[in-house]
């Protein structure tokens, strides 16, 4: 812990926390009127009203409208009614002694009535502010209903797509997370959380949910010290400094302690050297699970432990309910303790304004579902597709005809929508079936639908003979392939991600006909399907792409707009690959293609092994399917003339980077264009590379434009032997390209 403490303050030094945190939600009054409501409640409770302000209960508990009555809860989760939600307000306001109002929870998680991509899609739009535009209104919906809390963003880095929520996930790399989730926060929370159109964010999961083991829910996080520092907790610090109003702790143990109890990580890291004031919240019930994960013998320790962590609220379960005040009897927890944490809820209790109004804006909002935003989920999906593959046969040209639509994705509008859904609606959404029928009754065309497989992971494709008489008059083959939303999300991990079911017959049965084959993938995670690849034209991967994904599949699909998403994460041949990301380190026995010595080669009478020695899979080599940053245009675009405002620069300056971008193919596209580092020798091994910036460009045909990167060296460091956050001197290879694996390439050197 020592280690830790010192690392903390050293981190401190290095990054200054934007004094927004501290200022920030002024609420409905000035900073002094605040206190004075807050300090004048706190002294007002008895120790059952404080305990009862650090609870947190689901909707259908039986003694919910008592409770509120007489003062005994903080905050709900779970009640999607408008009309229930303002009856427990108003119980709250109106019957409990000191009139406390309510939070009210709910997992707003990619939209809420109006769905956008789910989270991972949403990172492959490389887009911050369209994000931050979707989430603002997720925001408008959902506090129209009441809602004034959600539960995200979810910024836990992982390199695991076995790990279903890798779905909720901004993807494999921090900087990526750390500015996806922080624009969530600016969407949810606007400039003014008291503005009845926002609502707190609660950035979750601290930390390293998304290192469990091998993908496994829930499982034990082992992570050395310094990639915690480095990987896991930038995005967190990068979001606080965004100005979220809320943290939920993780329901893993990191390093045999778990997350709900971990004194360092919230206590001493979090409030003393990140000086974080918002509400802590527990998981669901991850404050009692530390009794099973074996690190408490009861829940009276649990609760003890939770305690001293700092972790302020207590989402479902009861160990703060049934021992805290035993706990301060016994002596052993102090009630300023417990005041502190009530005060921090107090406080977002007033910087969301409600204790002016605690109720329901519903009659002063846009419709739920109003056309513009459904205009911004159209684009979050189109910008978030991923052209992985092309031969020529996208876009379709007008000229198509006869168009066989098939598979189980093609008009699945709860699967599109993905997971974490509540108060989505699947009538709502518009399937890519319903949007090419639409465009095929406007222009005369003819669509053939074989929905082919009822679930993709049916086994038996249904009706073979019919969907291959219909490829044969077709022009072209629309494949919807994919994932059910429920193959991802909480507690749906899977150890095989190839597509399931009978899909890869699917593609075998239609393919080979002479008839180009486009496939749409639809999925919550990266899923594997190098095998049938080769019989695939072209590849676009939706994702899960929400209410609004099939008008947007249909206006890629005929070229109306071009793709412009980029992979967030690395794409594996294989599951047994996995963990592979782009960010590893070389080794010192890298593979390349000349020392691959595949399984196929290794001669029969064989029986020493003589094979390249180098870090590869004799079977699937040491490559993967896609890189990270990967995704193709309908357009081409030229990088040239990189350059440097200098060569050699003083650490904590600041470097000029230019290169000139030009689409040079004749349709107008969008380019991601991504700076990559790598520092060549330090105290610590440092990854190949490392995303520094990127810029997404919009260019029409022979449009060229100068980019300019400002690369702040002060954020190259790292945390060496002793951890310590440095920024090391020595020389530093720089790439400029539109994908992790190439570009164009230059190199500096930072002197101390
Ligand atoms: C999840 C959280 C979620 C909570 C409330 C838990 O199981 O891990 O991410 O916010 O449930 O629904």
């Amino acid at each position: 812990m020592k280690t830790l403490r010192k690392l903390f303050a050293t981190l401190s030094l290095i990054i200054i926390i934007s004094p927004f945190i501290f200022m920030s939600c002024a609420g409905s009054g000035s900073m002094e009127e605040k206190e004075k409501k807050v300090e004048e409640l706190l002294s007002q409770m008895t120790l059952e009203e404080k305990v009862g302000q650090l609870m947190q209960k689901n909707a259908d508990h039986p003694q919910l409208g008592e409770l509120i009555s007489r003062g005994l809860l903080g905050s709900i989760l779970n009640e999607p009614d408008p009309e229930r939600l303002h009856e427990w307000q108003k119980l709250a306001v109106e019957k409990s002694r000191l009139g406390i109002p309510l939070l009210i929870g709910r997992d707003v998680i990619h939209g809420f009535k109006t769905i956008f991509p789910i989270p991972l899609g949403q990172a492959a739009s490389w887009n911050p502010d369209l994000v931050e535009k979707g989430a603002r209104i997720a925001a408008t919906e959902a506090a129209s209903m009441g809602v004034n809390w959600s539960f995200a963003p979810m910024v836990d880095v992982t390199r695991d797509p076995r790990w279903g929520r890798i779905a909720e996930s901004f993807g494999e790399d921090h900087l990526l997370n750390g500015l996806f989730g922080s624009a969530v926060v600016r969407g949810f929370q606007g400039g003014d959380l008291a503005d009845p159109t926002t609502i707190a964010a609660c950035v979750k999961h601290f930390a390293a949910y998304g290192w469990a083991e091998g993908g496994r829910d829930y499982n034990t996080a082992n992570i050395p010290e310094n990639e915690l520092f480095d990987v896991i907790l930038p995005p967190f610090k990068m979001c606080i400094e965004a100005g979220a109003a809320s943290i939920m702790t993780a329901f893993n143990d990191i390093n045999g302690i778990p997350a709900t109890g971990h004194v360092p990580l919230m206590r001493d890291l979090l409030r003393n050297e990140w000086g974080f004031e918002g509400v802590v919240l527990s998981d669901w019930e991850s404050l009692i699970q530390m009794v099973i994960h074996g690190y408490t013998p009861t829940d009276k320790e649990a609760a003890y432990k939770a305690m001293q962590a700092t972790m302020d609220m207590e989402m479902a379960s009861t160990a703060y309910e049934n021992y805290l005040q035993e706990l301060v009897k016994d002596g052993r927890i102090n009630e300023k303790q417990i005041d502190d944490a009530v005060r921090r809820i107090l406080t977002m209790k007033y910087d969301l304004g409600l204790f002016d109004n605690p109720y329901p804006y519903l009659a002063e909002f846009p419709e739920l579902l109003d056309p513009s935003h459904l205009e911004a989920a159209k684009q979050m999906a189109i910008e978030s597709t991923v052209l992985l593959k092309n031969n020529g046969a996208l876009p379709l040209s007008a000229d198509v005809q006869r168009i066989a639509v098939i598979g189980p994705l093609a008009d699945a509008p709860h699967d599109q929508m993905g997971t974490w859904v509540f108060d989505g609606d699947k009538e709502h959404t518009v399937t890519p079936l319903q949007s090419l029928r639409e465009m095929a009754a406007e222009t005369g065309k003819e669509i053939f639908y074989h929905r082919a497989l009822p679930l993709s992971r049916s086994q038996e494709i249904t009706n073979p003979g019919a969907i291959l008489s219909d490829v044969r008059r077709a022009d072209v083959v629309l494949l919807f392939l994919g994932e059910e939303s429920i193959l991802s999300g909480e507690a749906h991990s899977l150890a095989n991600i190839d597509l399931q079911g009978a899909q890869e017959e699917l593609v075998q049965l239609v393919a080979g006909q002479g008839i180009p084959v486009v496939a749409v993938i639809m999925a919550g995670r990266p899923v594997t399907f190098e095998k049938i690849e080769p019989l695939m034209d072209a590849v676009l991967y939706a994702w899960h792409p929400g209410t609004m994904g099939g008008p947007a599949i249909t206006d890629l699909i005929f070229g109306k707009v071009s793709p412009s998403g980029k992979l967030p994460v690395t794409f594996p041949r294989h599951v047994g690959q996995i963990p592979i990301y782009y960010n590893h380190k070389n080794t010192g026995k890298p593979a390349t293609y000349d020392t691959w010595m595949h399984i196929d080669d290794i001669p029969e009478e064989a029986v020493q092994y003589s094979l390249g020695n180098t870090s590869h899979y004799l079977d699937y080599g040491f490559e993967p399917m896609y890189p990270f940053g990967y995704g193709l245009s309908y357009s081409t675009f030229e990088l040239r003339n990189l350059a440097l405002e200098k060569q050699q620069i003083q650490a904590g300056e600041v470097l000029e980077i230019t290169v000139t971008l030009e689409n040079r193919g004749d349709v107008e596209a969008a380019e991601v264009v991504q700076l990559y580092t790598r520092q060549l020798f330090g105290s610590r091994v440092r990854p190949v590379k490392e995303l520094r910036d990127f810029q997404k460009v919009k260019l029409t045909p022979g449009q060229q434009k100068k980019i300019t990167f400002k690369l702040n060296t002060r954020d190259l460091g790292f945390h060496n032997p002793d951890m310590e956050y440095v920024v090391e001197s020595g020389e530093y290879h720089l790439w400029v390209g539109t994908d992790s694996r190439s570009g164009l390439k230059t190199a500096f050197e930072i002197k101390h």
